[in-house]
């Protein structure tokens, strides 16, 4: 079982996790609109893998007997200035969602939660790959600049990526 204030807690995360999507999809859908179609695949990718976070925290109220509770998903922001807009604002967005699994730590390790600790172990390992994968990506557009031909072959390096389930 877990308490009323962790099951509260995970649901939160539940909704933040879908905005996460949401959030990705909709620089999935600028990119595609702006040509850049490799950004479009890799975004289109990432709200893949926020469904699947989502999931997770999803299953495991379940297995805990607790409650499910689904709760309106912000509508995310739709124009982006350029990639490097996207990227900034996706560093930025993954270390609240770092600070936020760092809070539902908080919360099970002064109850005692042994198997949510557990559960939000793989959490905070996957945040720090979130967090690289960002400052890869400004890394990157910062070397080469965001606009110009260069731009072209990372686009098609970014397509390549796929979804897998972790
Ligand atoms: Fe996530
Ligand atoms: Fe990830």
């Amino acid at each position: 079982m877990i308490s009323d204030k962790m099951q509260e807690a995970i649901n939160q995360q539940i909704n933040a996790e879908m905005f996460s999507a949401y959030l990705y999809l909709s620089m999935s859908a600028w990119c595609s609109d702006k040509r850049y179609d490799g950004f479009a695949q890799w975004f289109k990718v990432q709200a893949q893998e926020e469904m699947a976070h989502a999931m997770k925290f999803y299953d495991y109220i379940f297995e805990q007997g607790g409650q499910v509770k689904l709760l309106a998903i912000d509508a995310p922001k739709a124009k982006y200035a350029s990639l490097m807009d996207c990227a900034k604002k996706q560093l930025e967005h993954e270390k609240k969602v770092t600070a936020l699994i760092n809070g539902l730590m908080d919360i099970a390790k002064k109850e005692k939660d042994y198997a949510t600790d557990i559960t939000l172990q793989w959490f905070i390992s996957e945040q720090v790959e979130e967090e690289k994968n960002a400052e890869e990506i400004i890394g990157k557009l910062e070397m080469i600049g965001d606009t110009g031909r260069a731009i072209y072959m990372l686009d098609k390096e970014m397509g390549k990526r796929k979804f897998e389930e972790d």
